[in-house]
C-alpha cells in the first residue's frame, strides 16, 4: 500500500458498465468516500449550457475560462458535494442537454485540465473509491486497487433501461445499445485520456454477476491490501 493512511480504489470503464453505483456501494461498505467524476464534467457542462455559451465555441474556451466556471466540489462524510453557481446540483445532471453535449466537453483538453486538478485535491487525503474513465490511468496513476469494469453490451443497455425505471423490450435493448456503442467509440477514441484498461488492473466482468457479487469482488480486493 502507498503511504497514505487510507487508499485510493478507482474503478475505470465504458458506459453503463456499473461504475457508479458499485463504486459508491464499494465506499459505502469500507468507510470511504466516493468521487463519481462523470459528474464532475456533467457539472462543467451544465455551468458552460447555463451561461450560454454556444457549444461550438466551447472548443476556443482557455484554462482561465474554465477555472472561472462557478463550480465548486465539497467533501462530505460519505461523498463529494458538487455547486453550480453556488447550488447543489444532483439530477440535473443527468438531464437530456447536459448528456447530450457532456462528451464534446470531456473532449476539451482545458477541462480535462480544470478537473484533473480538482479531482487529484478531492482525493489526497485517501479513503477514496473514485470511478469514471481514466481515473487509473491519469488521474489517480498511484491508485492502490485499480479495477476495470466491463459488461456485454446488451447488458449494459438493458441495465441502464432499467434504471430509469423502464421495463425495455428487445427493440428498446437494441436501440439503447446503439446509444451506448457511440458514447463508447467517441470515450475510446478520444485523443486525450480516452478509455483504456489500466495495464495494472483487475478487470472484473459484471455480465453475469449480480449487483452485491460484483461489490463483493471489489471490496475484496481493498481488504486483501490490509492482508501480509
Ligand atoms: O459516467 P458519465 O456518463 O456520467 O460520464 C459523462 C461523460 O464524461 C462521458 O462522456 C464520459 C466523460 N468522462 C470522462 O471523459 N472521464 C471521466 N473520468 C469520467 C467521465
Amino acid at each position: 500500500m502507498n503511504k497514505l493512511a487510507q487508499p485510493v480504489v478507482t474503478l475505470d470503464g465504458p458506459a453503463g458498465s456499473g461504475k457508479s453505483t458499485t463504486a459508491k456501494e464499494v465506499a459505502r461498505r469500507l468507510g470511504f468516500r466516493h468521487l463519481d467524476s462523470g459528474a464532475l464534467y456533467r457539472a462543467l457542462t451544465l455551468a458552460l449550457l447555463e451561461e450560454g455559451t454556444p457549444p461550438a465555441q466551447w472548443v476556443d474556451l482557455t484554462d482561465e475560462d474554465m477555472d472561472g466556471l462557478p463550480i465548486r466540489v465539497s467533501s462530505r462524510e460519505a461523498d463529494f458535494v458538487i455547486e453550480v453557481a453556488g447550488r447543489v446540483v444532483q439530477a440535473e445532471l443527468r438531464s437530456p442537454s447536459v448528456t447530450e453535449h457532456v462528451a464534446l466537453l470531456a473532449s476539451l483538453p482545458a477541462a480535462r485540465r480544470c478537473l484533473l486538478y480538482l479531482q487529484q485535491v478531492a482525493g489526497e487525503k485517501g479513503g477514496l473509491v473514485a470511478d469514471g474513465r481514466d481515473m487509473g490511468s491519469v488521474v489517480f496513476p498511484e491508485a492502490d486497487v485499480k479495477v476495470y469494469l466491463v459488461a456485454d453490451l446488451h447488458e449494459r443497455a438493458r441495465r441502464r433501461l432499467e434504471e430509469s425505471g423502464i421495463s425495455p423490450s428487445n427493440v428498446d435493448v437494441e436501440r439503447e445499445s446503439k446509444v451506448i456503442a457511440e458514447r463508447d467509440r467517441q470515450d475510446s477514441e478520444r485523443e486525450l485520456s480516452p478509455l483504456r484498461e489500466p495495464s495494472n488492473a483487475h478487470r472484473i466482468d459484471t455480465t453475469s454477476l449480480n449487483f452485491n457479487e460484483q461489490v463483493e469482488e471489489v471490496v475484496a480486493l481493498v481488504e486483501a491490501l490490509y492482508v501480509d
